[in-house]
């Protein structure tokens, strides 16, 4: 009996999507020859309550390993509003329930981040065989060590602290990068360690301005002109902290601070007279080829997978553990994200450093 394998990614693009899809369909092929059809879902969940799918042909995943983004195409369709019928009067769960079954698959590979998994979960419980592949490049996936996107994406805000040292050093600058990660730390510590910047500060550690300010004025002392902060995106301060997200934004909103990013280059300037300029990569952190590391951890995911659709193994995502590709249960991720611990390994390393955490 031929099986009929349905793929999409969703979410936020990142490196190694097309290498995870490529190491699906070679592996299904090499595993099972003619009796595997794989069907490509357009944007994520919208072309699975949509519709919009065509069944692919072997060649098309040739030569896809090195390249960025998605051949399928993505979407954020939150996993929030996935019960709630909205004025186009779509039943998103029982549309994706009967494409699922028009489409005659006998399994969905999703490819996503945390809403992905969520929904697969959804899917899921309501009896759909699912199997989930973690990407992001915010590292946050609850269960596993790694996620394909992610190494990539910490060569590329690397590169963008590297680039800034020259300028900071020529000019006696501060240098503010502000690096992706809303919640999640993972790329902002890491990057900030390899790119020897010499603060950092993460959603998980609160700062406090007074902190940063002393660790720029000390190394002033120390006869270093300039400093070089890594700061993600979604960072606050301890006076933050203690506001609920919703009070935080209205405060930011009264004050017309844009970002924490912009906020902190300011008050730098202000409280220690460093000229100080912050920059945004942005997108760019997302965006390109997947790195080396990225196409062997998106070969082992996807091929990992293949090998679950073949002995039939659902209701589950592939993760790394301790060096092991291992299949974790949805229902056992599903909701729940990783964040840095505050004891983390990192943590301890930059401590030693002597960085500021803020
Ligand atoms: O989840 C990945 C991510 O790149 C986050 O780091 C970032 O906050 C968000 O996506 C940006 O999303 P969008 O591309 O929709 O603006």
């Amino acid at each position: 009996m031929k099986k009929r394998i349905g793929i999409l990614t969703s979410g936020g693009d990142c490196p190694g999507l097309n290498a995870t899809i490529r190491g699906v369909a070679k592996a299904l092929y090499q595993r099972m020859g003619n009796n595997v059809e794989i069907i490509g879902i357009a944007n994520g969940y919208s072309g699975l309550i949509n519709g919009d799918y065509r069944v692919m042909q072997p060649y098309e995943f040739s030569g896809i390993l090195t390249v960025g983004g998605t051949i399928l195409g993505t979407k954020r369709t939150p996993f929030k509003l996935m019960r709630v019928i909205g004025d186009d009067e779509v039943d998103k769960v029982s549309a994706m329930k009967k494409n699922y079954k028009e489409m005659k698959l006998d399994c969905l590979l999703c490819l996503g981040g945390n809403g992905t998994h969520k929904t697969a979960n959804l899917l899921s419980e309501e009896g759909l065989h699912v199997i989930g592949l973690p990407k992001t490049i915010d590292n946050d996936i609850y269960g596993t060590d790694v996620t394909f996107g992610f190494h990539t994406a910490v060569d590329i805000a690397t590169e963008s602290i590297d680039r800034v040292h020259t300028t900071a050093g020529s000019h006696s600058r501060c240098m503010v990068v502000e690096l992706m990660g809303n919640k999640a730390g993972w790329l902002t510590l890491y990057a900030g360690i390899a790119g020897g910047a010499d603060i950092i500060l993460i959603p998980e550690l609160p700062y406090n301005i007074e902190n940063v300010c002393a660790a720029i004025t000390k190394r002033a002392e120390q006869g270093k002109n300039f400093s070089i902060l890594a700061v993600a995106e979604g960072v606050y301060d301890v006076e933050e902290a203690k506001m609920k997200k919703k009070e935080r934004a209205a405060k930011r909103a009264e004050q017309g601070i844009t970002t924490a990013t912009h906020r902190i280059a300011h008050q730098i300037e202000e409280m220690t007279g460093f000229e100080t300029r912050f920059c945004v990569p942005g997108h760019m952190q997302r965006g390109g080829s997947p790195s080396p590391y990225d196409r062997v951890l998106a070969t082992q995911f996807g091929t990992y997978a293949a090998k679950l659709v073949e002995e039939e193994i659902y209701g589950v995502t592939v993760a790394m553990n301790n060096n092991q590709v291992v299949a974790n249960r949805l229902e056992d991720i599903a909701g729940k994200s990783r964040l840095v611990p505050e004891d983390h390994g990192m943590i301890h390393v930059a401590r030693r450093m002597g960085l500021c955490l803020g």
